[in-house]
């Protein structure tokens, strides 16, 4: 099988599980309960990621932040740059997104909204993609436009493992199956390969697991990752885990033993003209 195909046929079989499993159909908007999470002070200096990030951009570029989710990126990239377009799907990120550039009064920003594959926007001098691709079905068109897109280089920031992988063995405990993985990084570099894209790659500073405030907090939003619905018998199973799955330190929950997820900066020239 082609690394092409192989990535989709990983994320279909994710998805199958993930239906199978809801005790409901999906919402409008998957990100609405988690978009504040993508949003952060623009003006921060702690952040390595995105002080890597910045190292890439000139004042004078233009940048197309493809999934820009809460602005987290797209905003402070934006006060280091001409302009940002922020390309951006969902209703709940992009309200996050636009009364954090209204806040912090950051106006070299538009948001576009609508999902890349279908995106009119202009070439930029680079085009930035962060934690997007793993449930990218047609990941070879939709990596090609972000290359067409760009007249300098394309960054594509992607975990070693899918984001939802810390979850994972919560899952083969509620559930009694294994969790069908999504694709990250090392199908990712196949893809790349078949597309005879000449990549280069550097592991940014591993992340702590994100944690949860409190036990209440970890129950309904892992209830809500592991498909378990607001009751029932599983989610009472899950509730009776969660105060030897988690350890807390300095007030925040994460399970125990979840490795820290290693970011990735994968980047290569772009090919748009003009
Ligand atoms: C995990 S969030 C990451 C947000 C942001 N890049 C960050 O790192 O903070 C993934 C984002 O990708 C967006 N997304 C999903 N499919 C997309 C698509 N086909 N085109 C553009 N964005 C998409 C989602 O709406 C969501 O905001």
């Amino acid at each position: 099988m082609s690394a092409i195909d192989t990535w989709r046929t990983m994320i279909q079989a994710e998805h199958a599980q993930s239906d199978a499993m809801r005790p409901a159909p999906p919402p409008d908007d998957h990100w609405r309960p988690y978009a504040r999470q993508f949003s952060a002070d623009p003006r921060r200096s702690d952040d390595a990621m995105l002080n890597r990030l910045l190292e890439e951009v000139s004042p004078d570029h233009t940048v197309i932040d493809v999934g820009a989710g809460g602005g987290r990126l797209a905003l402070p990239i934006a006060l280091h740059c001409r302009h940002v377009t922020a390309v951006e799907p969902s209703p709940a990120m992009g309200e996050v997104l636009s009364t954090g550039a209204e806040d912090h009064k950051i106006d070299n920003i538009s948001l576009v909204h609508s999902e890349w594959q279908n995106a009119r926007v202009d070439p930029a001098d680079q085009t930035l993609c962060v934690h997007v691709l793993y449930t990218i079905q047609d990941i070879g068109g939709f990596v090609k436009k972000l290359e067409a897109h760009a007249r300098v280089q394309v960054m594509v920031v992607m975990y070693g493992a899918a984001p939802q992988s810390q979850n994972y063995p919560l899952w083969e405990k509620v559930h009694g199956t294994p969790r069908l993985p999504l694709p990250s990084v090392p199908e990712f570099r196949e893809v790349l390969k078949e597309l005879g894209i000449d990549a280069r790659e550097e592991a940014l500073p591993a992340q702590p697991a994100r944690g949860f405030d409190s036990l209440e907090q970890a129950l309904d939003q892992l209830s809500q990752r592991l498909y378990l619905g607001g009751d029932g018998p599983q989610r009472d199973m899950l509730a009776r885990m969660l105060p030897q799955e988690l350890e807390e330190t300095d007030g925040v929950f994460r399970i125990r033993g979840a490795a820290p997820l290693q970011p990735w900066l994968i980047r290569w020239a772009g090919s748009a003209s003009g």
